[in-house]
């Protein structure tokens, strides 16, 4: 287990009690993209637990612009499922004709495949939306107000023993990416188009609203490990880029750059 920091504290900060912290950088530290699940069913009352702690985030203005759409019965789950698995077959295949100077990594390549192939055994799909912002729909940061819902939903199902996976497969924004799509300029655009209107016409999902994140979710068929991450040093800068970040030197031995065993 990472070492909890003992700074002082400021009067009237409230830390959680260290024991707390240590759970939290475990859940944290071990947030895994899960793709393989047991076919066991989540109790809805968990699923509520986990939405109502992915609405806890913070959004631009308040406002709040999320949509989630849970999908439990079995024939729900394999048209969504039908749908992602065409959707990758055929955006794969676009992005192998036109993009070969660009190479993938294979292990995630073949983890996104094998996930489009399983998606509808999972025994839930979450499909989040965005509500773009009506005066501004090409907002970069309103789709920013939108994935911290996601990470709070992902980290809430990780500290209850679920595990999940952010898919943004479909995630295509017609405010900014329409225009190409439209005038042919990008098949790629405009496949995606199609794409995402057939998603959101299978859901129902009306008009501008964006569906931002597919998320298959259950109970993970192996444990969750740690992440492959960059050392801190290597990523983190001081006062200015390119400028050490002194008080990570020496990772990866520095202790906050590993998961570690559970705290419990
Ligand atoms: C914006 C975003 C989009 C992602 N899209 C996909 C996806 O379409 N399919 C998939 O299998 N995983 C997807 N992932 C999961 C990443 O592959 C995963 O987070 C990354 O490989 C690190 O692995 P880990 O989460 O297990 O640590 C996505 C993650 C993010 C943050």
């Amino acid at each position: 287990m990472s070492t909890v920091p003992r700074a002082p504290l400021p009067a009237g900060a409230a830390a959680l009690e260290p024991a707390a912290v240590a759970h939290v950088s475990h859940c944290l530290r071990t947030l895994r993209s899960v793709r393989s699940f047991h076919r066991t069913d989540v109790d809805p009352e968990l699923l509520t637990f986990v939405l109502d702690h992915a609405i806890q985030a913070g959004s631009g203005k308040n406002r709040q612009p999320w949509r989630f759409i849970v999908i439990r019965e079995p024939a729900g789950r394999a048209s969504v499922a039908r749908w992602y698995l065409d959707t990758w077959q055929r955006l794969r295949a676009a992005r192998d004709e036109a993009a070969a100077a660009v190479p993938d990594d294979a292990r995630q390549t073949t983890a996104a495949a094998t996930l489009a192939a399983h998606l509808g055994d999972a025994p839930v799909l979450i499909v989040v939306c965005f509500l773009p912002n009506p005066t501004n729909p090409a907002d970069f940061f309103g789709g920013a107000s939108v994935y911290p819902a996601v990470q709070n939903l992902l980290l809430a199902a990780r500290a209850v023993g679920l595990g999940a996976t952010l898919t943004t497969l479909q995630a295509f924004d017609t405010a900014t990416t329409a225009p190409a799509a439209a005038d042919g300029a990008d098949d790629r655009a405009a496949e995606l188009a199609r794409r995402c209107a057939r998603l959101k016409s299978l859901l129902g999902i009306p008009g501008p609203a964006v569906p931002a994140a597919v998320i298959p979710l259950g109970y993970p068929r192996r444990p969750f490990g740690t992440g492959a991450r960059h050392p801190l040093a290597s990523v983190t800068y001081g006062e200015r880029w390119g400028h050490p970040w002194p008080h990570a030197a020496g990772d990866p031995a520095h202790p906050w750059s590993g998961a570690g065993p559970h705290p419990g």
